[in-house]
């Protein structure tokens, strides 16, 4: 990759058609590997707390948590524009308390942007961290930090009124100067439809290739969180049984005296029996 791409230059790449390309990372390794793959936006997203922290939902997540995870994610990926997900109650409370959130990302973490779920009541907020010096990525449909309010993990959408709904909040995001969208579980065609309605990038998940990008939790894409696949996820790999393999064949040969053998052991110049008094 050539330099580290900008805001500007993800507006760009929907100007020319170019697709966008995100995945969530939550440590310095995998920040590293995805790095090198090209991929244009890392998010650091409060999904962290059902994939790596083991909470039944993204709810209990804290800032500490997302700025300890979000330094790893920069200081393994220098190159890559990071986006860090604000947790549930660190941006609803008061506007200077979202500031000051959004702010820690950048400033004690080292992300590029953040990102917040919410439509129309999440504007003025949007707006605040955006004149304050943060960029900013909406995020509408499923929004899983208050699925409970939208009856539970459900595609967004469906009928005449929600579907006009959601393009008033992308219309909304985009006027409070988000410099990009996440559409997550919309159908195809809404989602295809406000991403032509829009001037900046959509970036999708579970809602259809008219997006102007995509992006996936890293551990679905890679098959490895087992507990609950979203049916619009494509598993290229299927790492958790191979993971497993690897541990059992592990126990096996620490079990059977066969690891570590010579080939994984340091010799000595030295002869042993020299070292005893
Ligand atoms: O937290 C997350 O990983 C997200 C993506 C699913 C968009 O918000």
């Amino acid at each position: 990759m050539a330099g580290k791409l900008t805001v500007v230059d993800i507006r760009a790449m929907k100007g020319r058609g170019e697709k966008i390309t995100m995945l969530t990372a939550y440590d310095a390794s995998f920040a590293a590997l995805i790095e090198d793959a090209g991929i244009d936006m890392l998010l650091v997203g409060d999904s962290l707390g059902m994939v790596v922290l083991g909470y039944d939902s993204t709810v209990p997540v804290t800032m500490d948590e997302m700025i300890h995870h979000a330094g790893a994610v920069r200081r393994g990926a220098s190159r890559t524009l990071i986006v860090g997900d604000m947790p549930f109650m660190s941006y609803q409370v008061s506007l200077p308390e979202a500031v000051h959130n959004a702010g820690r990302f950048m400033k004690e973490a080292g992300c590029d942007a953040v990102k917040l779920e919410g439509g129309l009541e999440v504007c003025a907020t949007v707006s605040a961290i955006v004149k304050a010096g943060v960029p900013v990525m909406g995020h509408i449909g499923l929004t899983p930090q208050t699925a409970g309010q939208l009856g539970g993990y459900k595609v967004q959408g469906r009928d005449l009124e929600s579907a006009r709904n959601l393009l008033s909040m992308a219309k909304g995001l985009q006027d409070a100067r988000a410099f990009a969208l996440v559409l997550e579980c919309i159908p195809a065609p809404l989602a295809e439809l406000i991403s032509q309605e829009l001037a900046v990038p959509t970036i999708g998940i579970g809602a259809g290739a008219g997006c102007d990008g995509q992006v996936l939790v890293t551990h679905d894409l890679l098959g490895m969180f087992e507990k609950f696949v979203p049916s619009f996820v494509k598993s290229y790999a299927r790492l958790a049984p191979q993971i497993k393999d690897a541990v059992l064949a592990y126990k096996r040969e620490v079990r059977e005296g066969r690891y570590p053998d010579e080939s994984h052991s340091f010799k000595m110049s030295l002869p042993i029996a020299d070292i005893l008094p």
